[in-house]
């Protein structure tokens, strides 16, 4: 799939997965609940929502478990991610990703994948990687010169 090509009505779609998504979400303890989808190159969307623990320390993001739902599947290469989340008795935010997200984006992203913090398929927000994370830590740190 080409990266510069992305649709609006793709994004739209991928915004509604994400805000869908929370309705999985496992949030017994922040009762805050995150859904995410997420576009790899070969044009899959993979979904996420945030599963917590009670040992909380153990809680999965919503991001990341789309990303490892997608690696698991054999994806490598990612375009985008659309991010809904929101407490479970409130309203929506432009919930932004946290640290531990973004430097699973920087494993497997470049500076252009795309991140919609989204309300709806109609109100969201786009972001670079390269905004949200500068001089990011990445593979490319462990190669040998
Ligand atoms: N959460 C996410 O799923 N994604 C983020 O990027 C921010 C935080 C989840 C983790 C936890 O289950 C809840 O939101 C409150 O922090």
């Amino acid at each position: 799939m080409d990266k510069g090509i992305l649709k609006q009505d793709t994004i739209k779609k991928m915004c509604n997965m994400a805000v869908e998504m929370r309705g999985r979400s496992y949030t017994p303890y922040s009762h805050f609940r995150v859904g995410a989808a997420l576009l790899s190159m070969d044009g899959r969307i993979f979904t996420g929502c945030n599963v917590e623990n009670s040992a909380y320390s153990v809680c999965t993001c919503a991001e990341r478990s789309a990303f490892v739902k997608a690696v698991s599947e054999g994806a490598r290469g990612f375009i985008a991610i659309a991010i809904s989340g929101g407490p479970e008795d409130g309203e929506l935010q432009y919930c932004p990703p946290c640290g531990v997200c973004r430097q699973v984006m920087a494993e497997f992203c470049s500076g252009d994948f795309a991140v919609y913090l989204a309300k709806s398929g109609d109100d969201y927000i786009e972001y670079k990687l390269d905004d949200l994370m500068a001089n990011r830590f990445t593979p490319k740190n462990l190669e040998r010169s």
